[in-house]
C-alpha cells in the first residue's frame, strides 16, 4: 500500500487579536481567571465581513504554495468545520471557487474539535484506494460567531483560524501510520447549539432565549476530555504498532492547558515533548491541531523524520488520534 503524508502545509489566522484584557471589558472575569483555569492569554477573532471559507482560503494556498502545485492539481477538497458561512451550502465549495480549484470536489466533515484528524484520516484512505492522488485538507472556524457574548463560562476559551494540508504520496518510511477515531453519542447540553437547526429552528423567542449561541456544560466536557485523549493516544499508537516513548511531539487539541497537561500525564509523554500554543490562539476547534503543526513548523520545532501523534475531542462527543512520520 502506498504511503501517505502531507506534502504542503499552510496556517492563516485573523489579524484582530482578542485578549483576556478585552474579554474583562465585557464580562465579569479577569485575566487571572482564565489564565490559571485555561492557559489562555489571547485569541483571534474574524472581523466583519471574513468568513470561514476565507481563513481555510488563506491557509489553502499556503499549503499548496508549501507543496510547489496549483489549485488545479487538487482533486478533492475536505474541510472540518462546525462554523460554515452558511448553514447550507458546504463551506469547502467556497474555498474551492475562492482558491480557483476547478478540478476539486468538494465536501465538509462535522465533527467538531477532532474535525481535522477524522478528515486527515478519511483523506488518506481515499487516497490508499487508489481513487485521488491530491487531497487538499482543512480545518478552519469562526467559533467566535457562535459564542454568546455574554456567557463569561463558554465564550472566553474560543478564537478564529486556520490550516491545510496537501496530502499524497510520499517516500517510503514517512506519513500517516495510524489513526483512530471514536464517538460517545449524546444528545443533551453537554456541547452544542440548540437552535437554528432543523429540529429547533431560530425563532425570534429562541433568539432571544440565547439558544443560537454555544452552550456547554464545561465540567462534563473537562472529565470526557481528560479520558478521551488518552484513551485516543493510546488506541492509534496500539493500531500502527508505535511505542508512546518514542513519540517526538505530542500536538493535542489546544482546548485547556490542564486537560492537556493531564493526558500527557497519563500518557507517561513528558511535557517537553508535547506542543503547546494554546496561550496565543485559545480553542480553534477543528483549526487548533493544525495551528499547532503550523507554529511548529515555522519554530522550526518540526522536522522530517519526526515521529508524531495528533489526539483530539470535541462536541458530539467525538475523539480522536493520529499518528504519522513527518515527510517534509
Ligand atoms: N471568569 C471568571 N469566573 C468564571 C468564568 C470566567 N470567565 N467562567 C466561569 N467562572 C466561574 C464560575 O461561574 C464558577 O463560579 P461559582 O463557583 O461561583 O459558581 C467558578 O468560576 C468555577 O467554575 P468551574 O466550572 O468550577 O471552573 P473550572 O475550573 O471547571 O473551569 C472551564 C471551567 C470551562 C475552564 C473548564 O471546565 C473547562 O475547560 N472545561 C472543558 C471545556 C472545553 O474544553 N470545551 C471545548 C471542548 S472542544
Amino acid at each position: 500500500m502506498n504511503n501517505v503524508g502531507i506534502l504542503g502545509f499552510g496556517k492563516y489566522v485573523p489579524e484582530k487579536i482578542m485578549s483576556n484584557a478585552d474579554w474583562e471589558k465585557l464580562v465579569d472575569t479577569s485575566d487571572e481567571w482564565i489564565t490559571t483555569r485555561t492557559g489562555i492569554k489571547e485569541r483571534r477573532f474574524v472581523e466583519e465581513g471574513q468568513g470561514t471559507s476565507d481563513l481555510g482560503a488563506e491557509a489553502a494556498k499556503k499549503a499548496l504554495k508549501d507543496a510547489r502545485l496549483e489549485a488545479k492539481d487538487i482533486e478533492l477538497i475536505i474541510l472540518a468545520t462546525c462554523s460554515a458561512d452558511y448553514r447550507v451550502q458546504n463551506c469547502s465549495s467556497l474555498i474551492q471557487k475562492k482558491i480557483g480549484a476547478v478540478n476539486a470536489a468538494a465536501f465538509d466533515i462535522q465533527a467538531a474539535c477532532s474535525g481535522f484528524i477524522y478528515s486527515l484520516t478519511v483523506g488518506k484512505a481515499l487516497i490508499q484506494s487508489g481513487m485521488y492522488k491530491k487531497i487538499l485538507v482543512i480545518g478552519a472556524e469562526s467559533i467566535s460567531r457562535l459564542v454568546d457574548m455574554q456567557d463569561r463560562n463558554t465564550a472566553i476559551l474560543f478564537g478564529d483560524g486556520a490550516a491545510a494540508a496537501v496530502l499524497g504520496e510520499v517516500e517510503e518510511g514517512y506519513g500517516i501510520i495510524s489513526s483512530y477515531m471514536g464517538t460517545e453519542g449524546v444528545d443533551d447540553d453537554t456541547l452544542r447549539i440548540k437552535a437554528g437547526g432543523t429540529l429547533y429552528p431560530a425563532t425570534v423567542e429562541r433568539v432571544e432565549n440565547r439558544e443560537i449561541y454555544l452552550e456547554m456544560n464545561g465540567t462534563d466536557v473537562f472529565k470526557f476530555a481528560v479520558r478521551a485523549l488518552p484513551h485516543a493516544t493510546k488506541e492509534a499508537a496500539k493500531n500502527g504498532n508505535v511505542n508512546l516513548a518514542d513519540i517526538d511531539i505530542l500536538f493535542p487539541h489546544q482546548a485547556n492547558l490542564r486537560i492537556i497537561e493531564s493526558a500527557a500525564k497519563r500518557l507517561r509523554i513528558p511535557m517537553e515533548k508535547v506542543y503547546l500554543n494554546i496561550h496565543k490562539y485559545g480553542n480553534t476547534s477543528a483549526a487548533s491541531i493544525g495551528l499547532a503543526i503550523g507554529d511548529a513548523l515555522e519554530e522550526g520545532r518540526l522536522k522530517k523524520g519526526d515521529l508524531i501523534a495528533l489526539t483530539g475531542f470535541g462536541a458530539g462527543l467525538t475523539y480522536g488520534s493520529l499518528i504519522m512520520r513527518w515527510s517534509k
